[in-house]
């Protein structure tokens, strides 16, 4: 960080957030908080709240959180020195001169350094397309339909056929072969020495969410091998935390989302004004994909290729979506390959026309499903039916599979009862073949989730009720909370509260990084229903009580046999645990 933790406390101190915020989002009093539209998704009802004592907004809908730095980075796009920078002018305050020391430069953080040399590169590439060497990359992208205010939203550029000319230029710039070296853009071989991984190709930089450049993809132009060639994980490029276009995609006011597999795909898509498109980076869609992703929409629509690899990639996708509770539909771009060849073809309003008719993803399931049985053959459809109502008997609810049964039947014409009694005698013979593996891979996330939970609320309530306090500490310490972040945030709070009032906001100041200053926002506003004060008080035994034993399970099984001191330490506190049901708890 460049500035003192104190110049940092004073910037933020001097600007109230409810101020800051009003002049963004309509904000109306509710009680002790402030509500308004997010301004980070898209919502009817206000699910975004600013507090006043904390100093800090969060999102119930989306989760996102923080201080008022985090909301002006997040809003405006800054990085951090930028947002602190932005304050201090608004609160007319002078920062310290050391910021621009040379320094306070070689400090600067190395992600940082390396998104700045990213962001450098795609300019470079960006302004290549418009001089002689570039005509060719530009003829290339102008041929697949892209017009020049497309290619400029997107930033897209050309790497030159020379080998090591973005080298030259950056080393012209000053910037040294270890920090290249850290980007991604080099390779280095013992002959050659360093030289540039791409050239003779158009450049798709690719942006995080805050509109970062992380890494890039080039396409040869023609049918040169490989087809794509993308930047390798660097410190800022972790392919399976980003998506292309989700930068544009996340402001889209429309509830789903669209995702494809190929960065033409999201371009065309766009340019076509399907601006909720995103595509993953050149692999397979992961679970942290669809995390990411539920942050923004309850509805994805897959726009996969219309080939087998497209049809298997959609049947992995489903399962990720559905598990973190999204809901998903399947796209049919037959008799095109992917949104690109589709768009090109049939135009807007057709594509806009399979998007609404697009397929229930159970139901998709359950037609790969049946490509695979003979149904001219009366075995082979028995078989095919007895598969789907074994699919069908995995729902938890009746209602569910009452309506399943009712869409199978109808589409494959059977007759409901018979489908029916099919679902129910698999129900009858017991556990359902594939969902019992899934649940017991579930339970342990799901209790770990749970703890997590519980140490959240804890934290919350010493910041709301500070009489709690030494009561919560008396039985768990800090090091009792489950990972790196929540013992730290856990042991500033207490720290601050032994001092004094616990000061959220500036603990969010200690982490630069929107997604630890996401989790730390959530941490300080997690909340339970209760009716009257009376829940809330039994509320907090229990919960008290259920993290003061998980923790203790956690230490008895990570203990040494032959530490008995530890041994006798977790005795004394176990025996303690029945005095938490008994606490006298007063808000
Ligand atoms: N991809 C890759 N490396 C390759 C081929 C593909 O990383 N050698 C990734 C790229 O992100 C690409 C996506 O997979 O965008 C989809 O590949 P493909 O369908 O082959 O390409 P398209 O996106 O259709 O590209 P184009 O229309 O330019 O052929
Ligand atoms: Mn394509």
């Amino acid at each position: 960080m460049y500035y003192p933790d104190e110049v940092i406390e004073e910037v933020r101190a001097r600007n109230d957030i409810v101020d800051v915020i009003s002049g963004y989002v309509k904000l109306q009093r509710k009680g002790g908080r402030y509500f308004g539209l997010c301004p980070f998704h898209s919502e009817k009802t206000g699910s975004f709240s600013v507090s006043q004592d904390k100093q800090m907004y969060y999102c119930f809908g989306c989760g996102a959180g923080g201080n008022v730095f985090s909301f002006v980075m997040e809003y405006e796009n800054f990085t951090f020195p930028e947002a602190v920078k932005m304050l201090a002018d608004r609160a007319g305050m002078a920062l310290p001169e050391q910021e621009y020391s040379a320094e306070a430069r070689r400090q600067k953080d190395l992600k940082d350094r390396v998104r700045e040399l990213n962001r450098m590169a795609a300019g470079y590439y960006h302004r290549m397309l418009r001089t002689p060497q570039g005509e060719r990359g530009l003829a290339y992208l102008k041929g697949r339909g892209l017009s020049d205010e497309t290619i400029r939203h997107f930033g897209l550029g050309f790497a030159s056929q020379y080998s090591n000319s973005l080298y030259q230029y950056l080393r012209g710039k000053g910037v040294s072969e270890e920090l290249l070296k850290e980007s991604g853009l080099m390779q280095v071989s013992e002959k050659q020495g360093m030289y540039d991984k791409f050239w003779n190709r158009v450049m798709f930089p690719i942006l995080d969410v805050n509109n970062k450049v992380i890494g890039f993809g080039g396409r040869v132009m023609g049918d040169g091998k490989p087809k794509y060639l993308n930047s390798p994980e660097t410190v800022v490029f972790d392919k399976s935390r980003n998506l292309y276009g989700l930068n544009f995609a996340r402001t889209s006011k429309k509830r789903y989302m669209l995702v494809c597999e190929g960065y033409m795909d999201v371009i065309s898509m766009h340019q076509a004004g399907f601006t909720n498109s995103v595509a993953s980076l050149g692999t397979a869609l992961t679970s942290q994909h669809a995390m990411l992703l539920k942050r923004y929409t309850d509805e994805v629509i897959l726009t996969y290729d219309s080939d087998d690899a497209g049809v298997r990639a959609a049947l992995r996708a489903i399962p990720m979506f559905r598990e973190v509770g999204i809901a998903t539909r399947v796209l049919h771009m037959e008799p095109y390959k992917d949104p690109d060849e589709f768009i090109k073809a049939l135009g807007t309003e057709a594509f806009q026309e399979r998007i609404d008719q697009a397929e229930n993803s159970f139901l998709f399931e359950v037609s790969v499903l049946q490509r695979s049985y003979d149904m001219k053959d009366p075995d082979g459809k028995t078989r095919f039916f007895q598969a789907a109502a074994a699919k069908i008997a995995e729902f938890e609810l009746e209602i569910e599979r009452e309506n399943y049964i009712e869409a199978v039947a109808e589409k494959y014409h059977t007759s409901f009862e018979g489908l029916r009694r099919m679902v129910a005698n698999v129900l009858m013979q017991g556990v359902p073949t594939r969902k019992a593996p899934v649940r017991q891979r579930q339970a342990r996330p799901e209790k770990e989730d749970g703890i997590r939970q519980s140490q959240r609320l804890l934290l919350t309530w010493i910041t709301e009720y500070p009489g709690l306090f030494d009561t919560i500490a008396r039985y768990i310490p800090p090091e009792d909370f489950s990972d790196e972040l929540y013992r730290g945030v856990a042991s500033m709070v207490y720290e601050q509260r032994r001092n004094g009032a616990v000061n959220p906001a500036q603990i969010i100041s200690h982490f630069t990084e929107p997604e630890q200053q996401r989790a730390v926002a959530q941490l300080f506003n997690t909340e339970v229903r209760v009716e009257n004060p009376r829940e809330l008080e039994k509320a907090v035994r229990e919960t008290i009580y259920k993290v003061a034993d998980y923790a203790i399970a956690a230490k008895s099984r990570a203990l040494d046999p032959t530490d008995m001191k530890g041994l006798q330490e977790l005795v004394d506190a176990k025996r303690r645990l029945p005095e938490i049901r008994r606490l006298h708890i007063s808000l």
